[in-house]
């Protein structure tokens, strides 16, 4: 074993994987997670796949008594990846507060009881939302950071602020901020993926359930940007991918090969792929006719966004392997499991 991982937000989607991969990996994961945004079968989910059953306990990471008694328990926590948090864009404009409360006061939390407890690594889950509509692309590490076009977006900021000041402050411990693209796809056993809560949000949820019959038509949110085809760009990551570059992070900085005390890395594939290419490569790829019809721009929307993630490359040694039909044939079987289950 090398050592104990404590993954907050462990059963959810980006956090499920992850704990795949560190157990892969040869880590003891123990997860916390209030379970706001999941189920606690995620847990068994994780179990089938990797043969370990991780620790769970279902806990506030903002109950400081709580995660004071977790760490007395699970002694010689090494380090910590930060996943929980509210994530919803658009509720985060509705319920502000909610939003500060619980993605800052998690991470302020964490950080406080590390010392008390000697974790020595944290890896928090930051995103591409930080770069707003980047002048240059593909966008780098170094690229600024623009105004947050949501409560959502600006806790992403305050909390890598609060990090990077925290960690230049001389704290005895390291941190590596991460920032996610557009993390899609499940894992290719189907057992964890990912759960949407109510209608979707996001693109991949929406096509997959509008191929299977559960919504009748997904809306694409404009095709008269600046663009080759008039839709938006993005950079979709498989999520096994990324997970697997938390546990890179997580090797690093235990291993002491951090080059600084605080690190910024891009997640992402370094390919923009348009909403009509996306949808064009699902319907080949699983063979389903999509229902689909162009309508207005969505308020908010980036119009193009896509990583330079040399720095991960080089640096982390970490690369995106997986294809986009590979990934996108994994967001169907995911979505047909969930069809056999009689979940959706
Ligand atoms: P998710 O909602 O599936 O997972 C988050 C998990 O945290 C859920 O299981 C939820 O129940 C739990 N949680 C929330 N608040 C908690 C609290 N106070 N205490 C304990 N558990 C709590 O989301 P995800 O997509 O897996 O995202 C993981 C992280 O990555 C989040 O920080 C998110 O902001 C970030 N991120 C996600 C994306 C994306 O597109 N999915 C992109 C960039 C960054
Ligand atoms: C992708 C593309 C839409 C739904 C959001 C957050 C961001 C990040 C990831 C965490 C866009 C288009 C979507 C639909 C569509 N999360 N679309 N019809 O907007 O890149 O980012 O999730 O940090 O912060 O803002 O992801 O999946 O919502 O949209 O046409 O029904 O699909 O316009 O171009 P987005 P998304």
């Amino acid at each position: 074993m090398k050592g104990k991982i404590l993954v907050t937000g462990g059963a959810g989607y980006i956090g499920s994987h992850t704990t795949v991969e560190l157990q892969n990996a040869g880590y003891e994961v123990v997860i916390v997670d209030n379970l706001s945004n999941s189920s606690e079968s995620v847990i068994d989910g994780i179990e089938k796949i990797s043969g370990v059953r991780p620790v769970f306990m279902k806990l506030d990471c903002n109950d400081k008594a709580g995660m004071e008694k977790l760490f007395e328990e699970q002694k010689n926590i090494k380090g910590i990846i930060h996943f929980a948090a509210s994530k919803a864009v658009g509720e985060s404009v509705q319920k502000p507060l909610l939003y500060y409360r619980n993605n800052i006061d998690s991470l302020l939390t964490l950080m406080e009881l590390m010392p008390r407890y000697g974790v020595d690594a944290l890896v928090f889950s930051s995103s591409c939302t930080v770069y707003g509509q980047p002048d240059v692309l593909p966008v780098d590490e170094n690229a600024p950071i623009k105004p947050a076009m949501s409560p959502y977006g600006n806790t992403k900021q305050i909390n890598e602020e609060i990090i990077r000041d925290t960690i230049y402050s001389g704290v005895p411990y390291k941190a590596i901020i991460l920032r996610y693209f557009n993390p899609i796809g499940a894992h290719p056993t189907a057992e964890i993926g990912e759960l949407p809560n109510g209608v979707p949000q996001n693109l991949i949820p929406f096509v997959t359930q509008t191929a299977m019959g559960i919504r009748e038509q997904l809306s694409v949110f404009g095709d008269d940007y600046n663009t080759p085809d008039g839709s938006c760009i993005r950079d979709y990551i498989n999520v096994v991918d990324l997970a697997k570059a938390h546990v890179v992070a997580v090797d690093r900085m235990l291993t002491g090969k951090s080059l600084e005390n605080v690190e910024t890395f891009n997640l992402g594939t370094g390919r923009g792929l348009s909403v009509l290419e996306l949808i064009k490569t699902f319907e080949k790829v699983t063979g389903q006719k999509l229902n689909y019809k162009i309508v207005g721009r969505r308020e908010g929307d980036i119009e193009q966004v896509w990583a330079n993630p040399e720095k991960a490359n080089n640096v982390l040694g970490w690369k995106a392997e997986e294809s986009i039909e590979d990934t996108l044939a994994s967001a169907w079987k995911w979505q047909l499991r969930l069809r056999e289950k009689g979940i959706m």
